[in-house]
């Protein structure tokens, strides 16, 4: 069992302190710079607030954010590396502020992780298992099973000079799940390999994932890798969640602007000027006019609308690939908004068209096999229409969804 639960967990990182002949001069301009932080009070940074969340026994979470929001943060206070502010972290039920990191039975890796370069890779593996003074035999059974969860068991008797990356990579997260810990934090632990190389990994981690059954939190910046590992994924903006959701959920019903954007590539189309219109005497009762065009909004998106919402300005948002492109105005999907290829992209399957429409930059996503769209050049004149089911509307003050 490894339930975890953060509840209203703060970290204030005091200001800096500088001391010496040239303190004040530093101290002053550290101050400066650490003020420029969104949140700041009396006492310091504010690196995380307000966080909350349940995870389930044997559950993979992710914590997806720019750089700065405090996913870091949040690790090394589950790991107890890092004292908290104020709030509860429960392991199992069992609250574990106070608790020491080495009675908390957390694995957790960095990013720059390092092997012991004179130790075989078996060797390397044992490590953190003889200095818990575990019997030999036990020992030899726990490295080769998690040798063969990461597929090393040809490289046992390697050193990691004669490793690849990869391989290395493995080895490293091999050290970390060896002794069974109850849960395994992983701070983007990829971020310096390349491209196939962190697919792979990736594969590596979800097998592991599966056979081990453990509790994982793993942190990225990188939307992909949070929506091919996570069950769910955690959202962060300076410090605060957004939203936690199953990586379905967030695409399909991001909670605010923020994570709407965030999530979704090419990036969620966004108009700022749009509006909500009630009309009594239709069968279709709201419409939303965007672009200078009035559109019908479907009943199931506008069953919970109450008749305050009649003239609110919104924001309107379309995925690229609801977007439909046509070379003239009566296309299928209804009346086309004159808009002007500005370029496309040629991503294999599918291809990215780029547009203008009153200043503003519109991109669909369409598939390749209709040769009419990747005829489109420069310059042309198209005409774009949304699919209607699939708008997100959000609050245009707050950005959060209607
Ligand atoms: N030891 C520290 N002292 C003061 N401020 C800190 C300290 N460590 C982190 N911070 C600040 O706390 C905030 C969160 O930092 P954190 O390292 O958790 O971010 P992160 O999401 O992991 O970023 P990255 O993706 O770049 O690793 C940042 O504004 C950072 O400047
Ligand atoms: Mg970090």
């Amino acid at each position: 069992m490894s339930r975890l639960l953060l509840k209203d967990v703060l970290k204030i990182y005091p200001y800096t302190r500088v001391s010496g002949i040239f303190g004040r001069k530093k101290a002053r301009e550290a101050l400066e710079r650490e003020k420029l932080n969104p949140y700041t009070t009396n006492e310091g940074v504010v690196a995380v607030q307000k966080f909350n969340l349940e995870v389930e026994d044997g559950e993979f979470i992710v914590l997806l954010g720019p750089s700065g929001c405090g996913k870091t943060t949040v690790l090394r206070m589950i790991a107890g590396l890092e004292d908290i502010s104020s709030g509860e972290i429960y392991m199992d039920g069992v609250l574990t502020n106070d608790l020491n990191p080495e009675h908390r039975d957390i694995a957790m890796i960095f990013q720059n992780y390092a092997l012991y370069s004179h130790l075989t890779v078996y060797d390397n593996l044992a490590f953190p298992l003889r200095n818990l003074h575990i019997p030999r035999d036990e020992v030899d059974r726990m490295v080769l099973s998690t040798a063969d969860n990461l597929n090393l068991t040809h490289l046992l008797g390697r050193l990691p000079r004669e490793l690849s990356g990869g391989e290395r990579q493995r080895v490293a997260i091999g050290r970390c799940i060896v002794r069974n810990p109850k849960i395994f934090l992983m701070d983007e632990p990829f971020s310096n390999l390349d491209a196939p190389l962190r697919r792979k990994l990736r594969v590596v981690v979800k097998n592991l994932h599966k056979k081990t059954g453990t509790t994982f939190i793993y942190v990225t910046h990188d939307q992909f890798e949070a929506f091919s590992l996570a069950d769910r994924i955690v959202v962060m903006r300076d410090g605060i969640i957004e939203q936690t959701g199953t990586p379905r959920e967030l695409y399909n019903e991001p909670a605010n602007l923020y994570t709407a954007t965030l999530v979704g590539s090419p990036r969620m189309n966004i108009f700022n000027n749009a509006e909500l219109d009630y009309v009594s005497n239709s069968s279709n009762r709201w419409t939303v006019n965007v672009l200078g065009n009035k559109y019908p909004l479907s009943e199931s998106m506008t069953r919970g609308f109450s008749k305050d919402l009649n003239g609110a300005a919104v924001t309107l948002g379309i995925r690229p690939v609801h977007v439909q492109v046509s070379s003239n105005s009566d296309s299928s999907a209804g009346s086309g908004i004159p808009a002007k290829v500005l370029y496309t992209e040629h991503m294999g399957s599918e291809t990215h068209i780029y547009m203008e429409v009153n200043d503003l930059e519109v991109i669909a996503v369409q598939p390749s096999v209709n040769p009419q769209y990747s005829a489109f050049h420069r310059g042309q004149s198209v005409f774009i229409s949304f699919q209607m089911q699939k708008v997100h509307l959000f609050d245009r003050d707050t950005g959060s969804r209607i």
